[in-house]
């Protein structure tokens, strides 16, 4: 939280007990958290914030090459903001491109292809659990923002780096 200074005067509102309880504003810079190996072939994902009062998660997806992310359900909602490349959703007939925002509804069942040379780079900020299901159709495994945070602390302790506070909160 920035301090007061004679040089700036104004008082706002409540300032000591957004000094005392607010969260800081904060900057996670892009080589302060790792590229984590994700579910599948040539696919990475980067902690950007794990939100504890919600369990939402914001992180990149990286996938590197064509590649496909198995089909899947969420039970929360999800949003999601392409940086590089380009994927679509084998259910829909959108393709996602740099500047494009996609939005997942609760309940959701979808498989994310890239056929992009260069895969795809995206940020998605995810709530709830998301079930994955196997080539049978079966059940899977599931994920939620433990699981994320299961990934990253097993990462880092593997890799011998220190995990970085500033993502949790
Ligand atoms: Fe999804």
């Amino acid at each position: 939280m920035n301090e007061i200074t004679p040089a700036n005067q104004f008082i706002p509102e409540h300032y000591d007990v957004i000094r005392e309880f607010g969260t800081k504003d904060r900057h996670v810079g892009d080589d302060e958290t790792p590229w984590i190996p994700y579910v599948a072939e040539g696919a990475f994902w980067k902690p950007l914030r794990f939100d504890l009062a919600s369990g939402r998660v914001w992180a990149m997806l990286w996938v590197q090459g064509p590649g496909i992310i198995g089909r899947h359900q969420h039970h929360g909602s999800v949003v999601g903001f392409v940086v590089e490349g380009s994927w679509y959703y084998k259910e829909y007939d959108w393709v996602a491109t740099p500047g494009s925002m996609i939005s997942e509804a609760p309940g959701g069942i979808h498989t994310l292809v890239t056929d992009h040379p260069t895969g795809m780079k995206s940020l998605f900020v995810t709530e709830g659990v998301m079930e994955f299901f196997g080539d049978d159709g079966g059940y899977a495994g599931s994920q939620s923002m433990f699981w994320n945070i299961d990934e990253y602390v097993k990462h880092c302790r593997k890799h011998n780096l220190k995990i970085n506070e500033k993502l949790f909160y």
